[in-house]
């Protein structure tokens, strides 16, 4: 279909559109959701947290364990402007993508100076903020501040690509078709829907599409995998040997991944086991015990992790591995208050270390 077409006919089929995605949301959506059930003047930065963390996580995970002891621990835009960076990435710690609260702080310091410490009301200003891009703006003023948007994430762009099906159209066609459906005297229930249809129903992979309430005016449900044309998903093998290090008093050695580091760094801000090069290092196992191997997926990699024990003897190998690296030696208690990887974390409980996330600061 063309465009005009694709516009007429989501003219069409508006009026049936709006009635049953919203006729559903109310029997069967997620209208519980802390973030969905906000008021006064703080409601933008708790919605602005929950959109922010939901960019790259799942409702449930969000849910389970991250939401609320965030927005306990910073309950303001200018507390979260005032946090150390260590607190905040402990609070994210397992989230991955860490840019994510780092510009999340970085907005809030610039609110605070520019915007008398709230978010603003508008979509260029908000736009402009690091972090914030065409999604959460919408996603800020309509569900924060009540505004009448219409906006498109990937859930909402898979259900819109099964309705016209259509494989690989234009952001901006996407956009024009979001704002011809939007139901603009109810755009936060309204989006708060579709958003819960793309979640629940329309399913990347195996679509409930008899339990649709929009299967009727649906052009893609006969072969809904489809629309849209899937994403081939490359990811990077990377291998790392990681070294658990363990000194006489029991402490276990880490690095640091500055900021200064820039890019190159996995995981910024975080504490990390050392990853030796082992063909630097004697390959004679006396110095060295191996605890075993897992996977890991992180962004773009796909990681397989081995992991060694190193015992209070042998510091001269992790030295000797990286040389101009900093060490930082940490007591398992200590560990409660730092911000370590999922991927640290998994290797220190195959080496039989008790990492959890219960302690937070
Ligand atoms: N994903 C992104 N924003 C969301 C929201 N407000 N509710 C549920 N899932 C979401």
């Amino acid at each position: 279909m063309k465009m005009l077409q694709l516009h007429d006919k989501a003219t069409q089929i508006a009026q049936t559109w709006r009635a049953n995605i919203l006729h559903w949301y109310k029997k069967h959506g997620r209208i519980s959701l802390p973030w969905r059930n906000l008021s006064g003047e703080n409601a933008p930065y708790g919605v602005y947290v929950s959109e922010i963390m939901l960019q790259q996580t799942q409702v449930k995970r969000v849910l389970e364990s991250y939401y609320i002891p965030f927005m306990k621990a910073f309950p303001t835009l200018t507390s979260l402007a005032n946090a150390q960076e260590e607190s905040l990435l402990k609070l994210w710690e397992g989230l991955g993508y860490y840019t994510r609260v780092r510009n999340m702080q970085k907005s809030a310091r610039i609110c605070c100076e520019k915007f008398n410490n709230a978010l603003p009301q508008t979509y260029a200003e908000l736009i402009s903020l690091p972090g914030i891009g065409k999604y959460t703006a919408g996603a800020i003023l309509c569900f924060g501040f009540r505004q009448s948007m219409s906006f498109v994430d990937g859930n909402i762009r898979r259900v819109l690509c099964r309705i016209f099906a259509l494989e690989n159209p234009k952001e901006r066609l996407l956009d024009e078709l979001a704002a011809l459906l939007l139901d603009s005297t109810r755009s936060f229930d309204y989006n708060q829907a579709l958003l819960d249809v793309g979640a629940m129903i329309c399913t990347p992979k195996n679509p409930a599409c008899l339990l649709c309430p929009v299967r009727n005016i649906c052009k893609g449900q006969a072969n809904p995998a489809l629309y849209p044309t899937p994403k081939k998903s490359i990811l990077e093998p990377l291998t790392l040997h990681l070294a658990i290090y363990v000194d006489k008093k029991g402490k276990i050695a880490f690095i640091y991944e500055d900021k200064k580091e820039g890019k190159n760094a996995l995981y910024q801000g975080l504490y990390n086991l050392p990853n030796i090069e082992l063909e630097n290092i004697t390959n004679d196992e006396k110095y060295y015990k191996k605890c075993g191997s897992f996977k890991h997926h992180y962004t773009k990699y796909a990681i397989t992790a081995n992991v060694y024990k190193l015992d209070s003897k042998n510091l001269a190998i992790l030295k000797q591995s990286m040389p101009h690296t900093n060490l930082y030696f940490f007591s398992s208690q200590e560990l409660d208050s730092k911000p370590l990887s999922s991927l640290c974390k998994k290797a220190l409980q195959l080496a039989g270390f008790n990492v959890s996330r219960s302690n937070r600061i």
